[in-house]
């Protein structure tokens, strides 16, 4: 009897959850068949907040704001891929390359092992560029602050 209750109870449960999320979701065509664990459809086709953020700067590189900070890419980044066997940004960043299409050569930090050992091509903690390096955007400070770039920097 009891084993049965347990059983019975949440196949109940799921079905009518189930029937919840159908009807929930059918009822919002905005949300692309999406919806929370809870069955409340999420709206997509509103949600463009993000926009601004995928539009590149192309301009002169942008000022740094702190003087370790990584310097923002000052194009676009969408056609350069960066896969295991190919890296489109060496292209022009490699020391190799750099005069010819008229871009700053990566750093020569870039060339240094975790254990510090001077490698003669980029080291691999710095091959995947966009893991520090992003497109300079529009974005405004997500809370109001009177930073200051150190003098360093400036
Ligand atoms: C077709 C050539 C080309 C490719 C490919 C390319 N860049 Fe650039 N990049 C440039 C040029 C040219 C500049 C501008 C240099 C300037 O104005 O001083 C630049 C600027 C930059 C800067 C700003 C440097 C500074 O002096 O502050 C960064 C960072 C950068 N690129 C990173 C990348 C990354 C990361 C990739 C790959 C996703 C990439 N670039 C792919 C040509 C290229
Ligand atoms: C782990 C983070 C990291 C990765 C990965 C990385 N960088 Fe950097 N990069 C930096 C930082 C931090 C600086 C500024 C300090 C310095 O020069 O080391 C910098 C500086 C640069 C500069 C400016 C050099 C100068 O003389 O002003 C260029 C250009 C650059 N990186 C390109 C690249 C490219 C291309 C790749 C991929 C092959 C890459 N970086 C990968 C962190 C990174």
């Amino acid at each position: 009897m009891k084993i049965r209750l347990l059983t019975a109870f949440p196949a109940a449960m799921l079905a009518g959850l189930l029937l919840s999320c159908a009807t929930s979701i059918a009822a919002n065509d905005d949300s692309g068949g999406l919806a929370t664990l809870r069955g409340a459809p999420i709206p997509t086709s509103t949600s463009s907040g993000g926009d601004a953020l995928k539009k590149a700067i192309e301009s002169a590189p942008l000022d740094r704001d702190f003087t370790q900070q990584p310097p923002l890419v000052s194009h676009a980044v969408d056609d350069y891929p960066v896969t295991r066997n190919f890296n489109k940004c060496l292209d022009c960043h490699s020391w190799e390359n750099y005069r010819k299409e008229k871009a700053t050569k990566v750093s020569q930090s870039h060339f240094q092992a975790a254990d510090g050992q001077e490698l003669p091509n980029v080291s691999p903690r710095r091959y995947f560029c966009l893991q520090c390096h992003v497109p300079q955007v529009d974005a405004r400070p997500l809370i109001a602050n009177t930073y200051q770039r150190p003098t360093g920097a400036r």
